[in-house]
């Protein structure tokens, strides 16, 4: 059975967490590799419904591995709550959870920092999930970060966040006017953090590197998308990780001869939460649509998504910077209700037409998109399970959005729940 990386193809909240979910069935071991509870990741069930944050989404299955891998940005706190929440809704992950010891841990001068730099922005902000991830990311290049291992030793944790404390509070005097953290009560609590989370914290390496010699199956599970990636998105209106497949490889310590696909989830049309520019946004009653009928809100702040038609360009730079071997499709049933579905080809720019996304902000703000009109289906596709059943405008639409960007489809999901899926080329 193959190894595969699913990743975002768009601007995060793809519904990855479902196709990870559903992929579960096939898998042993689910790997988290970049980000930290900025994402937010959705599992329904037939009664439940569970957003996690850092819990790779495979947890619901009984038996399966999940892991956090060394290139997430980890922080204790929310870890504890989600496994606290699974515990108390049934859900045993005793033996099941292993955090690596080697990722970098979110500490609350990094949350304070986010909040502060964010405020201080003002219009110029990039609307992040507050939950400390530049900062933290940006501690651990710098080479003064924290790390799980510390958390479980007194001598090595105290300097470190020491460290921390005075580089932070200085900045926080400096640039925001803002009080310092006193550290004392901070190392206190991280190191009671560490012995509660102590039998799950391991070399996540070489369990991962002994499961591949016993032929374990592995699912590595991004988040955000990769036009929020540090180096392929809008930047600056990006995340602080590179979210494209490559991370999965450095991210869990595992080598990339170790990955055969690499599933990019795309949902039907295009969502963003955050600033930055988003060529085929709708800031109409149809985007107002989408927004209602796909539930468009925040998993992990509630904010209103930014909703428009399916961005070809945007999945094409998908395609190119993740090596993309198959697309999984979400939320076509959201679709169910328009009359007419347009999709983004290309775009105009300066007289000429683009097919691929631009690096430069300006030039992406500047972009006309270029649309194709196609009828819908205004049929309910809730119950399809396999292309067959799909009504013909619904595939007509599929099959032009894998044309235009040149991959196969593996999977078209018509609903939030794990069966609500059609299963097609996955070889
Ligand atoms: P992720 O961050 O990529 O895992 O996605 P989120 O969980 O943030 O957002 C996706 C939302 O769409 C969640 O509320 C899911 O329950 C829901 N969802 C996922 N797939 C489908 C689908 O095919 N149809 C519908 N209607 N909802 C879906
Ligand atoms: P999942 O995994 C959608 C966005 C934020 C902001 C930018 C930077 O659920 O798809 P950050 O807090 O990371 O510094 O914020 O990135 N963002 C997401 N948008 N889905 C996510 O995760 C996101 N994680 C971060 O809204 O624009
Ligand atoms: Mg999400």
């Amino acid at each position: 059975m193959p190894n595969r990386v699913i990743v975002g193809a768009q601007w995060g909240d793809e519904g990855k967490a479902k196709i990870v979910d559903f992929l579960t069935l096939y898998a042993d071991i689910i790997v988290r590799f970049q980000g930290g509870a900025n994402a937010g990741h959705t599992v329904k069930t037939d009664d439940k419904e569970f957003i996690f944050h850092l819990i790779p989404s495979g947890i619901m299955h009984a038996n399966k591995v999940c892991i956090i891998g060394n290139g997430v940005v980890f922080d204790p706190k929310q870890a504890i709550l989600e496994i606290k929440d699974l515990e108390g809704k049934g859900i045993c992950v005793s033996d099941r959870i292993l955090i690596a010891e080697n990722a970098h841990v979110v500490l609350p001068w990094h949350i304070a920092c986010d909040k502060l730099k964010e405020t201080k922005a003002g219009k110029d902000a990039i609307g992040t999930t507050g939950r400390g991830i530049g900062p933290c990311y940006s501690d651990k290049v710098n080479r003064h970060g924290v790390r799980v291992c510390d958390l479980l030793d007194e001598g090595e944790l105290r300097p470190r966040i020491e460290a921390i404390a005075n580089f932070r509070n200085d900045e926080f005097k400096k640039m925001f006017e803002a009080e310092a953290i006193d550290p004392e009560p901070v190392i206190k609590e991280y190191l009671e953090l560490g012995k509660q989370l102590k039998p799950f914290i391991c070399d996540a390496v070489f369990y991962l590197h002994e499961a591949l010699k016993a032929k374990k199956q592995i699912i590595f599970e991004g988040a955000q998308g990769t036009i929020l990636d540090v180096d392929h998105g809008t930047y600056p209106f990006v995340t602080s990780s590179n979210t494209v497949a490559g991370s999965a490889s450095c991210g869990s310590g595992v080598g990339p001869t170790a990955i055969d696909q690499v599933i990019g989830i795309v949902k039907a049309y295009t969502t963003r939460v955050g600033n930055g520019p988003f060529p085929t946004e709708l800031e109409d009653e149809i985007g107002e649509k989408l927004r209602k009928v796909g539930g468009e809100y925040g998993a992990t702040t509630g904010r209103a998504r930014r909703c428009g038609w399916f961005d070809a360009p945007v999945v094409r730079k998908a395609v190119a910077v993740n090596g993309l071997t198959h697309l999984a499709i979400t939320k076509l049933d959201v679709l169910d209700a328009f009359k007419e579905i347009k999709i983004c080809t290309g775009y105009k720019y300066n007289g000429k037409e683009l097919l691929n996304f631009p690096n430069r902000l300006a030039v992406i703000s500047a972009c006309q998109p270029i649309y194709e009109s196609m009828p819908g289906w205004e049929c309910s596709t809730e119950k399809c399970r396999s292309w067959n059943d799909l009504p013909p405008n619904a595939q007509k639409y599929l099959t032009r959005i894998s044309e235009l960007v040149d991959v196969k489809i593996g999977m078209v999901s018509v609903g939030a729940k794990r069966d609500e899926s059609i299963m097609m080329d996955m070889e």
